[in-house]
């Protein structure tokens, strides 16, 4: 019989009492961090839900109002809007007519929680064009990257005037992050910061969100979002090319299948002090909700799981449509 060799390193010892365990945890998730995504769609009477996205709705004007107020007494910092137009056009017009559901949603939204939480609209052309796509088209049939500035200037704009503390250019068009800083500046909005969908990689994951906006899109996004084949410094480099050109956060989207980009996004952008947010989209979100409901696995742990996951991987900040749920399950 051997004598047993007794280690001399034990890990396990900052483990054994939950209070211990909580000593030693570092860098926890907080609802200051996480910000909620909504819909909202014109003419809606009652919400109506999203199939693919059991407990996400796409809200009445009124119901996004009281959405925004519970996510506030949540503790959440911050509310990402999307509008759902009655219409679409090729331009997508809805998105610059200071009527058009986002930007009175943006005024609801603010006229009813003020500074409590960081506004945000969503600024892209998808939800608005009748082909789906996140910027005009050319004769050919292609995404115009520099016709679709002007049209994100005009949107910037218009999302400032109703009230937007932050906007969020998702449309991954080049140069976008300045031509909407340079729009906002023109006109006075000065202080109405820049959440840019910095690295954006053309996923299958957000195939429900395509059904939360209604969207018109066929075929996909390859060329101008992200190929997630090549390696995480293009991530780094879009998101460089973002603070350059005046992101006051830059963030990376999806989450869960590229949380390495996120590291070493958020790694980039902390040596410059700036922040990285990253999106929980719908499809992460769908997975979860769909094993839970068959009792495949505990859900609510599950969610906090996956927010910590995305936490330790550099983010500062998450967009989730958990976020007002586990605000609660922190507290
Ligand atoms: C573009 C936009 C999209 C999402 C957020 N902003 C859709 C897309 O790029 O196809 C996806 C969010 C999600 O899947 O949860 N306006």
């Amino acid at each position: 019989m051997n004598e047993i060799q007794h280690p001399i390193v034990r890990p396990r010892r900052l483990r054994t009492t939950a209070a211990m365990r909580d000593l030693v945890a570092g860098s926890t998730l907080r609802p200051n961090q996480l910000v909620l995504p909504a819909f909202v769609r014109e003419g809606a009477a009652e919400p109506i839900p999203i199939g693919s996205m059991p407990g996400v709705v796409q809200h009445t004007r009124d119901s996004l109002r009281k959405a925004a107020v519970e996510a506030a007494e949540a503790g959440l910092r911050g509310i990402m809007l999307f509008g759902v137009p009655e219409t679409k056009d090729a331009t997508g017009t809805g998105a610059t007519d200071p009527d058009g559901i986002l930007n009175v949603a943006i005024a609801d939204v603010v006229s009813e929680v003020g500074d409590a939480l960081v506004v945000m609209g969503d600024l892209c052309l998808d939800e608005f064009t009748d082909h789906g796509h996140c910027g005009v088209l050319d004769a050919a049939g292609r995404v115009d990257n520099d016709a679709t500035l002007e049209r994100y200037a005009e949107m910037a704009v218009v999302q400032a005037r109703a009230g937007a503390h932050m906007v969020g250019p998702s449309g991954m068009m080049d140069g976008q992050v300045a031509v909407v800083r340079d729009a906002l500046d023109d006109a006075g909005f000065t202080d109405t910061a820049i959440l840019a969908y910095s690295a954006k990689y053309a996923s299958a994951f957000f195939g429900p969100f395509r059904e939360a906006v209604d969207s018109a899109l066929q075929g996909d996004r390859r060329t101008y979002q992200q190929d997630g084949r090549r390696d995480a410094g293009e991530g780094v480099r879009e998101a460089l090319l973002d603070i350059e050109e005046g992101a006051d956060i830059v963030m990376v989207k999806p989450a869960l299948a590229y949380l390495d980009v996120l590291r070493r996004v958020a790694d980039a952008a902390a040596e410059l002090g700036v922040p990285t947010a990253a999106y929980n989209i719908s499809g992460e979100y769908a997975m979860l909700e769909a094993a839970a409901a068959h009792g495949w696995i505990d859900r609510e742990p599950a969610i906090l799981e996956t927010l910590t996951s995305i936490r330790r991987a550099g983010a500062d900040i998450i967009l989730t449509y958990w976020a007002t749920e586990a605000a609660g399950l922190l507290r």
